[in-house]
């Protein structure tokens, strides 16, 4: 994959890991960066043309189709967009389990859904979905949003498979703890955003389909390859 002079619509993009991968995109000389967020007002100010802000809800079908109206040119779908609810899945409200499943899957797929159409018009596009670690295995204080998290990852491979043939390729970034604000409570080390973004563009331009960022995720997937249930005792108490 190469970014020079793609025109790539980013969810999400108005902070943490989004926000970092519209600055990447646009030192890797993208074309056009649709940054899409809720709120375009929380959008940081970027004095560069070659970026539209888009307002846009992953849950709300009517701003999809809008977003799906105004970004009828897009080469790459980089679905960054998501929340965690740091809760129990015995114990925690069900709306919170509900909601991290509704955005971190349904949010996605229904993205995905709305924009293949557009995707299918180029020789060759690409759909990026930022998964997590969190999708091998469960962290106990965000069972709700990793079980989210491993619906998209299976969904992701699902895709994969009945787009092989449409010219889309499909890829997960699986990133470990990153210094965001998604990540503030939890405890652990964490890798800065731009160094994960950094090492996830170009491990999409050598190619590789599942990326796994940072330090923190490269450790852990290195263990469940050998062993899955080394890594769910590993990651027990954290
Ligand atoms: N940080 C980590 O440790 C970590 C690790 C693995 C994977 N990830 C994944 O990386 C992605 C980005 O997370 P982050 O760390 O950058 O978190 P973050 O700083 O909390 O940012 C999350 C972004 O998603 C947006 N968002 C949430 N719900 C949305 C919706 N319904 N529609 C559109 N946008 C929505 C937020 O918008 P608002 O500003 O409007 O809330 C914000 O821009 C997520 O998919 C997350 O699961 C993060």
């Amino acid at each position: 994959m190469n970014f020079k002079d793609k025109i790539v619509l980013v969810t999400g993009s108005n902070r943490g890991i989004g926000n970092e991968v519209v600055q990447a995109l646009l030192q890797r000389g993208a074309k056009k960066i649709y940054a899409a967020s809720r709120n375009p007002d929380s959008q940081p100010a970027i004095s560069d043309s070659r970026v539209i802000p888009l307002k846009l809800d992953i849950t709300d079908s009517d701003q999809i189709q809008n977003a799906v109206s105004m970004a009828q040119d897009i080469d790459i779908l980089f679905n960054n967009a998501g929340i965690a609810a740091f809760t129990s899945l015995l114990d925690g409200p069900e709306d919170l389990l509900r909601r991290d499943m509704e955005t971190n899957y349904f949010g996605t797929l229904n993205m995905i859904r709305a924009f293949v159409p557009v995707l299918e018009k180029k020789e060759q596009a690409s759909i990026i979905n930022v998964v997590t670690i969190g999708a091998f295995v469960n962290f106990p204080v965000l069972g709700g949003y990793c079980a989210s998290k491993a619906a998209g990852f299976s969904m992701s491979q699902g895709i994969r498979t009945e787009l092989k043939h449409k010219g889309i390729s499909v890829h997960t970034i699986n990133p470990g703890p990153i210094d965001t604000d998604m990540a503030k409570d939890f405890d652990a080390e964490k890798t800065a955003p731009a160094v994960a973004v950094e090492n996830a563009l170009g491990a999409l331009e050598s190619g590789e389909l599942d990326v796994f960022p940072d330090a923190g995720s490269q450790q852990m997937i290195a263990v469940w390859k050998d062993n899955y249930l080394a890594l769910e005792a590993m990651v027990a108490n954290m």
